[in-house]
């Protein structure tokens, strides 16, 4: 059993209730579950934590979400060396084909400038959209959703999501 903080920020609530959804399919499998909105506690709750998992909506054409951009200066100064991490976040990738995600691919890699390590992983396979900064190697950094095109996926790719990493954590 492992304890893990989940940390989103979310305007208008899809990113929130994708955390409720990872919390409920942790719980599954045995895991101690906490969840924050990082808009309401700020990023102090991070260092009790080993285990986290970030999520954020990208927003106004490849930014953050406003409560993430608020404390992302913050965010990159935080040392992640022995922290394991994964990252989802929900965007528009016929809307915004090119920034789908974007914000995933931003705190994704300051989590791992920081020394984290990077675990959670998705495939780009069934999404189209042009470029995005959450996408290396071919895979996204981390859980991608699109609940404007593609809604009727998300619990699914969150349920395989969730089974991917359960063993991953410390
Ligand atoms: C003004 C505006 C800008 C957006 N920019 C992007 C973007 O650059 N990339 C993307 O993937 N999605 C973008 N989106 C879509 C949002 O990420 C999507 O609606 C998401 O579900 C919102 O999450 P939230 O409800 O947790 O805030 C944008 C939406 C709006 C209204």
């Amino acid at each position: 059993m492992a304890k893990i903080g989940i940390f989103f920020g979310s305007t208008t609530e899809m990113t929130a209730i994708a955390g409720e959804s990872i919390k409920n399919e942790f719980e599954n499998y045995d895991h101690e579950i906490d969840l924050f909105d990082v808009g309401m506690v700020g990023l102090s709750p991070i260092s009790n934590y080993k285990n986290i998992i970030i999520g954020c909506p990208t927003w106004n054409v490849g930014d953050l979400q406003d409560d993430w951009d608020m404390l992302y200066n913050d965010f990159k100064k935080i040392d992640f060396t022995n922290i394991v991490g994964a990252f989802f976040g929900a965007g528009d990738q016929m809307g915004y084909s090119y920034n789908y995600l974007d914000a995933v691919g931003i705190l994704a890699r300051a989590f791992t400038a920081g020394g984290g390590e990077l675990i959670g992983t998705w495939p780009i396979d069934g999404y189209e959209f042009e470029e995005s900064l959450a996408v290396e190697k071919n895979k996204f950094l981390g859980l991608a959703l699109d609940y404007e095109n593609q809604d009727s996926e998300s619990e699914i790719r969150i349920k395989k999501w969730v089974h991917q990493i359960n063993n991953e954590f410390k």
